[in-house]
């Protein structure tokens, strides 16, 4: 059954909330990173997807590197355990897709391959980029200590997102 670019966005949000997703970057090096947070909604009047990722992430070099992504939705339960897994390993020490022994679908408009299984993906292109501002002026002073104290993640800063908007190439659900 088709669904359509809406009906994926509303089917993979709803299990965004339950263990994460997959953001998957470098053209040849497939790196799948766990992330738990992802937008979807308009910009430039245009559909698109917002991923948020910090500095020191390998996956933040390979989108740089390369402008593309993958954004993939696990749909069953099955996917905790590999969720723990790239939520937690750097694709600088370790080959996830490898290791997980999970296969890839091949990308259907130039962009970066996306994982097979019963997954929702999306193809996407990055269009912008927006750095979250040194000091935090805005955020709440809880939330500043809980996602930016330099003491426990990398860098003075307290290692910053950087936010990338991306177009859409392709969207799917295919359950094999
Ligand atoms: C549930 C969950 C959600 C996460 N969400 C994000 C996120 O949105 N952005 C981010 O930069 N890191 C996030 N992380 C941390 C990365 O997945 C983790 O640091 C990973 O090892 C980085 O992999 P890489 O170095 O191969 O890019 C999350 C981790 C977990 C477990």
């Amino acid at each position: 059954m088709g669904y359509t670019y809406d009906e994926l966005v509303s089917l993979a949000i709803s299990q965004l909330y339950k263990g994460g997703a997959f953001l998957m970057a470098g053209k040849q090096e497939k790196n799948p990173m766990t992330i738990g947070w992802c937008q979807f909604g308009r910009l430039w009047n245009e559909p698109i997807c917002a991923v948020f990722v910090r500095h020191s992430r390998y996956s933040h070099a390979l989108i740089e590197r390369d402008g593309v992504f993958t954004v993939n939705f696990p749909m069953d339960g099955s996917w905790q355990k590999a969720l723990g897994f790239c939520g937690t390993k750097s694709g600088r020490d370790v080959n996830k897709l490898e290791a997980l022994g999970l296969h890839t679908v091949p990308n259907a408009a130039g962009g970066v391959d996306s994982i097979g299984g019963n997954i929702i993906r999306f193809e996407c292109k990055i269009t912008g980029k927006a750095e979250f501002q040194a000091g935090l002026t805005y955020l709440r002073q809880d939330i500043r200590e809980r996602f930016y104290n330099p003491e426990k993640e990398a860098g003075s800063d307290g290692d910053l997102h950087t936010v990338y908007y991306a177009e859409n190439l392709h969207a799917e659900w295919r359950k094999e």
